[in-house]
């Protein structure tokens, strides 16, 4: 089957189950999106998909039609994506784990919605849990990208 990842094709030989996390890390050396709680529960494992936040543990490679997009994507060179920018300047991260995953459903909100009211953050990011307790600070992260993306 064919993929397309972070802008790269890959042509793979699949189980027809096998989710398109394994694929991405297992078989193509794509570790950005994490292994959390491989039942679709934690959000770690968010990618983009045809602009659509999906966890990458909950869907087969073979039924994905559209680009694949993850964190190893965001930034341009040296250049972090305004997202990226806004978690380090609020020093979002502790241990770091849930993340990427953060970052790509904050990316897919923003996208859909460069000025999201406070709660649309709250629903958009309630699948996305971190055992850190880093929310308050995702949040003002959020608002800071959103300044940027949207110049409100
Ligand atoms: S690893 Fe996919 S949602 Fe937890
Ligand atoms: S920063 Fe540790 S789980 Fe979120």
């Amino acid at each position: 089957m064919n993929l397309i990842i972070d802008g790269k094709p890959y042509t793979i030989e699949v189980e027809p189950d096998m989710p398109l996390l394994w694929a991405m890390r297992d078989m193509l050396n794509i570790k950005g999106p994490k292994f959390g709680c491989g039942a679709g529960l934690c959000g770690a494992c968010t990618v983009i998909i045809d602009g659509a936040a999906v966890r990458s543990c909950s869907i087969a490679a073979a039924d994905v039609t559209g680009e694949v997009r993850t964190i190893l994507s965001l930034a341009e060179g040296e250049r972090l994506h305004p997202v990226q920018q806004a978690w380090m300047d609020e020093q979002v991260a502790q241990c770091g784990y849930c993340q990427a995953g953060q970052i790509m459903n904050a990316v897919a909100l923003l996208e859909g919605n460069p000025n999201p009211s406070d709660e649309e953050i709250a629903e958009a990011m309630a699948g996305n849990l971190c055992r850190c307790g880093t929310y308050p600070k995702i949040k003002a992260a959020i608002r800071k990208a959103s300044v940027e993306m949207a110049g409100v």
